[in-house]
């Protein structure tokens, strides 16, 4: 419930993406907001405030004029209490009321009238591509980020009017992670955070390999919670089907040797190195080029293997790393003994910072417990979800930085 205890005022103004305010309205909710919607009476005319009354549980606003108010002021009473208004979606028309301070309605009248310093405005837009391409949109849109409204970005693709472009609203599921992201503390802002993640494969044959059994889940869990914590975010992915997270740069490999090539190359413009990937230890010294025959005779093949390159005891002892400039975390995954090996691996790779779990505990799980281990000693973060063990890490790695650059 990443949304427990927020407020927020849901303003629709019209256009077609108001089938989509519907679902978001109960994708906040779920995340444990409270919504009070208020709509234009343009947005009235694509959903009714039925629906989203009784999505919301609240009485709908539409109007300025509204009796129900004792004080006849909805447009000051609706926003005193909120966390955020979030116009969803914000037409083209509604920007540019926005931009001048036009207030000839309730939903911008509220805009105007709320506390600038409390009451954060975050706009998704939504129109046609033309619409969205042209210059008084983008003018809009430069003025409004610069008075403190944060916008949303748009999507691309078919669009209701049978045009295809930018220009259409974001899915109710990447507007509630933009919310999410938007409500987390910013501690990694001016960070550039590298991770790498999920297991590699190490190709026998065309058809064959040896891998492990990494979900990835933990390394895409930092990827978004850097994110959301105001990091530029690359991650080396192994062979996983996971959705990359909102804003995160993704780079897929399949090896070990592809996953080394591509953190090397993208470890220059990082800050922080977090090493999720549980990367093969070995691979095997030949990959046939072809699918390798049984030929009846019962004779098994046999593999010989090299060992593949250690990722981030390469990195960590790199001038970059080694003088603290790219900040490395290790991981390890044990089936036992976790404090001793943790501790051993730490100082073999020499990180700053290494995170002990349990293999078998964790691969493929929603949910994980940390051991932290440093210089002086180690520290342990109990069972929780993966997200939330990863803003948890997120925040202490950006402790340890902002400690080291004091
Ligand atoms: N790692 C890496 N490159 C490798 C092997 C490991 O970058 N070739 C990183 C992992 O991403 C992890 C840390 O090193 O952050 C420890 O990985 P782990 O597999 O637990 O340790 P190993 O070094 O492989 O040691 P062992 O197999 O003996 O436990």
């Amino acid at each position: 419930m990443d949304l427990n205890g927020k407020h927020i005022v849901l303003g629709l103004s019209g256009g077609i993406a108001c089938y989509k305010a519907a679902e978001l309205c109960r994708a906040l909710i779920k995340e444990g907001a409270t919504v009070q919607v208020v709509m234009t009476e343009a947005a009235a005319q694509f959903i009714t405030p039925v629906t989203m009354q009784a999505l919301s549980n609240r009485p709908v606003y539409g109007s300025q004029w509204d009796p129900r108010e004792p004080n006849n002021m909805a447009h000051i009473n609706l926003s005193r209490g909120a966390d955020a208004i979030l116009i969803a979606p914000c037409s083209a028309d509604f920007m540019a009321k926005l931009l001048h301070g036009r207030a000839d309605d309730l939903l911008s009248l509220m805009c105007l009238a709320r506390p600038l310093e409390r009451v954060p405005l975050l706009i998704a837009p939504a129109m046609n591509r033309e619409m969205w391409a042209h210059p008084a949109t983008q003018r809009t849109m430069a003025q409004l980020r610069a008075d403190g409204t944060t916008l949303l970005g748009v999507g691309r693709g078919e669009q209701a009017c049978g045009e295809s472009g930018d220009g259409r609203m974001l899915e109710p599921q990447e507007l509630l992670q933009d919310v999410i992201a938007f409500f987390q503390p910013k501690s990694l802002a001016g960070q550039h955070l590298l991770v790498s993640a999920g297991p590699t494969f190490e190709a026998i044959d065309p058809v064959r390999g040896i891998t492990n059994l990494s979900s990835g889940k933990m390394g895409f869990a930092i990827a978004r919670a850097a994110q959301e914590a105001g990091a530029t975010v690359t991650l080396v992915a192994g062979p996983v089907a996971l959705a990359t997270p909102r804003g995160v740069h993704r780079i897929n490999v399949v090896s070990a040797l592809e996953m080394m090539e591509a953190c090397v190359q993208q470890a220059d413009q990082a800050t922080v190195f977090v090493a999720t990937a549980a990367v093969a230890d070995w691979r095997p010294d030949t990959a046939a080029n072809q699918k390798i025959k049984k030929d009846g005779s019962g004779q098994v093949p046999h593999l010989g293997f090299v060992e593949n390159p250690d990722i981030l005891a390469t990195l960590a002892q790199s001038p970059r790393g080694a003088s603290g400039e790219l900040f490395c975390v290790g991981f390890a995954a044990e089936s036992h003994d976790l404090l001793a090996h943790a501790t051993a691996k730490r100082a073999r790779k020499q990180v700053p910072l290494l995170v002990g779990n349990i293999g078998p505990a964790t691969f493929g799980q929603d949910d994980n417990a940390l051991l932290l281990v440093d210089a002086h000693g180690a520290t342990e973060i109990p069972r929780n979800s993966k997200l939330a063990l990863a803003r948890l890490l997120v925040a202490n790695i950006a402790k340890r930085i902002a400690q080291q650059s004091a």
